[in-house]
């Protein structure tokens, strides 16, 4: 389950659910230059926050060790790490949102194995929502583990 961990972490950091995450600024900001008025609606764009090469090494690549033994976790404190947003309009689902997820999966993998139908690698690339989904639906093979 410790490795199952990381790995939901890491697959929330190359494909967060919400790859915009919109808000609205409260008083007059300066960004880098860019001038922003008070209640001006900004999108933050998480997706590209957690691939940007500044702050992650190999950022493109799936390691889920990155975030072992790291103090980073999901209440958006660290903003190079955003999957659930930050600050007072954070997600208030993240502890039954994880749990659901890693829930879900370990049943999977306790039960079965899993092959593409040919073998083939994933494809992981991504479509267009307002919440991130495949673009290629996914198809795999279930293999128990317990068949005689
Ligand atoms: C893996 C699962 C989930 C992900 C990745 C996720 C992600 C997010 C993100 C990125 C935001 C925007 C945060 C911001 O504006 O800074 C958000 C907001 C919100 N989420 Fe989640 N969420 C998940 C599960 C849940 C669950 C299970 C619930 C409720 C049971 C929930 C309820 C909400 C609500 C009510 C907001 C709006 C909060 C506000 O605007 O004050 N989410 N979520």
């Amino acid at each position: 389950m410790g490795y199952l961990k990381l790995v939901v972490k890491e697959s929330l950091r190359l494909h967060p659910t919400a790859v915009l995450i919109p808000g609205q600024s409260t008083t007059i900001t300066n960004v880098k230059g860019y001038y922003i008025p008070a209640k001006t609606r900004v999108l933050i764009n998480a997706w590209s926050v957690h691939r940007d090469p500044k702050q992650w090494e190999k950022p493109n690549e799936f390691i889920p060790e990155r975030f072992l033994n790291n103090p980073i976790d999901y209440k958006g404190q660290d903003f190079k790490y955003i999957p659930f947003g930050s600050g007072r309009r954070g997600c208030p689902g993240i502890t039954f949102g994880t749990a659901v997820v890693e829930l879900a999966i370990a049943n999977l993998l306790y039960w079965f194995d899993w092959k593409t139908p040919g073998g083939e690698d994933l494809d992981m690339r991504e479509g267009h929502g307002i919440t991130v989904n495949r673009a290629v639906p996914l198809e795999l093979v279930p293999i128990s583990h317990f068949s005689a």
